[in-house]
């Protein structure tokens, strides 16, 4: 029997067939649910995503590769979208039976004979040219349709920048392209642990110095070294919970990868505290710039 599992359950909230084969995203490693044949899957697990349209792309993407009559678990917490899963699932076409408990809600459903609206809902979630943006970009990643304020300060704060570096936590590459903008950059190694970012990110960036990895800056593995220079605007959600310690994560890497001189630039949300961590991995820390409730720093190693 094979099973697709979407996402990372807590452990104990839902039962996972074992060798189930992981399709989200953000699990380097994973694989492309869009990749695998219709009617193919004998049962999914998913954990939606609360986004509309990331959601109705993976359930429809589901239901696409489910075989007619498999079994579909669609689950998300109450508050995080769960509450209209039922609602959404009905939409193409299925009959569910819902439960709730510790705070989600369960919906299974067997995959219909003739699902409705599986097309539009993957075209609409789907990577594609954002007008408003000039970049390739798909529904789910990190600020998909807009330049993040965040990054929009860092842009308008970088000096140019010289060498050998990286970006951590890429996105679709905005932050790198205006940093691939200075001739004196020699490589740019772009990082971020969600495929869809990084297969936009690769349309993005069509540039020989850029090279794009699909990873986690938290299991980095020490092969980028004495690096001139390093920019991000690090993530502080995992899985839609605050998690500072991935800030952190980020920060110890970049120190990790830098020659000794060689240059962090970061945006932060000021309420963000990366002092300490900034003071134990670089020699200096300074705030370049404070206002719309972002800091700009620059750490020197
Ligand atoms: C605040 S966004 C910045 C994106 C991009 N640099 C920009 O300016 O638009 C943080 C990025 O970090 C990525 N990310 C989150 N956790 C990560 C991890 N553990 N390793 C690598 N990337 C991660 C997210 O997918 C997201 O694209």
């Amino acid at each position: 029997m094979t099973t697709l599992l979407y996402g990372a359950p807590a452990p104990g909230l839902v039962d996972i067939p074992p060798g189930a084969t992981q399709v989200s995203p953000i699990v380097p490693g994973s694989a492309d649910l869009a990749a695998i044949p219709d009617a193919s899957i004998d049962h999914a697990v998913i954990l939606a995503p609360g986004g509309v349209l990331e959601r109705d792309y993976v359930l429809a993407q589901a239901l696409r590769v489910l075989k007619p009559g498999a079994s579909l678990l669609a689950f998300a917490p109450k508050d995080k979208g769960g509450s209209r899963l039922r609602k959404a699932l009905e939409g193409f076409g299925c009959t569910v039976v819902e439960d709730a408990r510790k705070h989600h809600r369960f919906c299974h459903a067997k995959r219909p004979a003739e699902p409705t609206g599986l097309d539009a809902a993957i075209a609409a979630g789907s990577p594609r040219l954002v007008p408003g943006l000039g970049a390739w970009s798909q529904p789910g990643v990190f600020s998909w349709d807009r330049l993040d304020p965040g990054s929009a300060r860092l842009i308008g704060q970088l000096p140019t920048l010289s060498g050998h570096g990286a970006d951590l936590g890429c996105g679709v590459g905005l932050l790198a392209t205006r940093v691939l903008a200075s001739p004196a950059v020699t490589s740019l190694a772009c990082l971020d642990i969600d495929r869809r970012a990084v297969a936009c990110a690769e349309h993005n960036l069509d540039d020989p110095r850029a090279t794009v990895r699909w990873a986690d800056v938290r299991q980095w593995d020490d092969s980028l070294v004495g690096l001139d220079f390093v920019v991000m605007n690090p993530p502080f959600h995992d899985g839609g919970t605050e998690d500072r310690e991935l800030g952190v994560a980020f920060v110890r890497t970049a120190a990790r990868m830098l020659r000794r001189g060689g240059v962090c630039w970061l945006v932060a949300n000021r309420h963000l505290p990366y002092e300490a961590a900034l003071a134990a991995a670089f020699e200096t820390a300074t705030v370049r710039d404070d206002a719309g409730g972002y800091k700009i720093i620059e750490a020197r190693k």
